[in-house]
C-alpha cells in the first residue's frame, strides 16, 4: 500500500514536470509573437504626454524673454474661456452646438490636444489654459528632462520636441474655423512671437529700466 501511494505520488510528480516542461517548450512561439507586435508598434510614431504650462515655468525668467508672461498675453491663453464668451455662444447657436466648452467641434482648434487620449494628459494638464506652449513645440512629458541640455538636441527631438512652423498654425489656423480669418503667417507669427533675448537685448532692457 505504502509503496502504491510512492508509485503515485512519482506519476503526479513526473507528469507536473512533463507540464511544465511541455509549456516551457511553447514559451519561444509565444515571445516570437510578442516581439513581432511589438516591431509593429515602433512604426506608429511614439506618444508623448502633455504636462501643462506651469512645467514651462523656467520660461518666464528675464534670461528668456519672459516668454511665459508673453503667451500668457496672447489670445491662445484665452482660446477655451473665450469658448463661454457671446461671440462663441452665438457661432455655436448657428451650429447647433449646445456648449461649445464640451463640444469636440470647437475644442479642437481651442484646447491643447484635445485629440491625444486620456492617459497622455498629466495631471496638471488642464483645458483652461487653451492653446499652449505644448500646442506648437509638442508635448512636454517626455523632453522636459533632455530639452535643458545642449548636447541632447537630438534626444529632444526624438522625445517629442518640435520645432514651431507654419505647418503647425495651420492646423488650427484654417477654414475649418468657423469665424476663419485669412491666415497671414508672416504677420500672423509677429503677434505671438518669443525668442530668448540676446546679450544687446539684455543690456538694452536693463539700460531701459535704469539699472
Ligand atoms: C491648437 C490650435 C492652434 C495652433 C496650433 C495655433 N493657433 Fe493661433 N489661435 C488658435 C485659436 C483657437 C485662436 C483664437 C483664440 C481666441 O480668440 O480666443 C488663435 C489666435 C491666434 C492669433 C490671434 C488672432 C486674432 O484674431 O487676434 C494669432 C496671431 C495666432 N493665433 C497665431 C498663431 C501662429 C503664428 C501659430 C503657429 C506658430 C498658431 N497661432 C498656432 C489656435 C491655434
Ligand atoms: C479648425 C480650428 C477651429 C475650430 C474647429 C473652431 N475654432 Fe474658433 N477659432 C479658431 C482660430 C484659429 C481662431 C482665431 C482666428 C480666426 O478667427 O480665424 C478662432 C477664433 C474664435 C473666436 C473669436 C473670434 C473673434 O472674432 O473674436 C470664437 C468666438 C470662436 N473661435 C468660437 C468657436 C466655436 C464656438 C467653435 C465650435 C463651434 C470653434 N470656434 C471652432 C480655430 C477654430
Ligand atoms: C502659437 C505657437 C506657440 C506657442 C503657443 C508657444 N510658442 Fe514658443 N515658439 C514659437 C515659435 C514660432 C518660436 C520660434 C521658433 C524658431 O525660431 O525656431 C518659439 C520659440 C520658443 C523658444 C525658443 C526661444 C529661443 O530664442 O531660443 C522657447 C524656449 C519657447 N518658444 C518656449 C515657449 C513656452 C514656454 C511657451 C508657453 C508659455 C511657448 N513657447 C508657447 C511658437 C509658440
Amino acid at each position: 500500500m505504502k509503496k502504491l501511494t510512492w508509485i503515485l505520488i512519482l506519476v503526479f510528480v513526473a507528469s507536473l514536470l512533463w507540464w511544465g516542461f511541455a509549456i516551457s517548450q511553447e514559451k519561444p512561439k509565444v515571445v516570437a509573437k510578442s516581439t513581432a507586435s511589438e516591431k509593429a508598434d515602433t512604426t506608429k510614431a511614439k506618444e508623448h504626454a502633455y504636462v501643462g504650462v506651469g512645467k514651462c515655468g523656467c520660461h518666464k525668467m528675464k534670461t528668456w524673454g519672459n516668454i511665459l508672461e508673453k503667451w500668457a498675453a496672447t489670445k491662445h491663453a484665452g482660446a477655451y474661456t473665450r469658448l463661454a464668451g457671446e461671440k462663441a455662444k452665438a457661432v455655436a447657436k448657428d451650429l447647433k452646438i449646445e456648449n461649445p466648452q464640451k463640444s469636440d467641434k470647437c475644442l479642437v482648434c481651442h484646447v491643447t490636444g484635445h485629440e491625444a487620449s486620456a492617459k497622455l494628459k498629466g495631471e496638471k494638464y488642464s483645458v483652461e489654459e487653451g492653446v499652449t506652449c505644448e500646442a506648437c513645440h509638442g508635448p512636454a512629458g517626455d523632453y522636459l528632462k533632455s530639452h535643458s541640455k545642449k548636447d541632447n538636441a537630438k534626444q529632444a527631438a526624438a522625445d517629442g520636441l518640435m520645432k514651431p512652423a507654419e505647418e503647425g498654425c495651420v492646423k488650427c489656423h484654417n477654414e475649418k474655423s468657423p469665424t476663419y480669418k485669412e491666415f497671414k503667417f508672416k504677420e500672423a507669427i509677429k503677434l505671438v512671437e518669443h525668442h530668448k533675448p540676446t546679450k544687446e537685448e539684455l543690456e538694452k532692457a536693463k539700460k531701459a529700466e535704469g539699472k
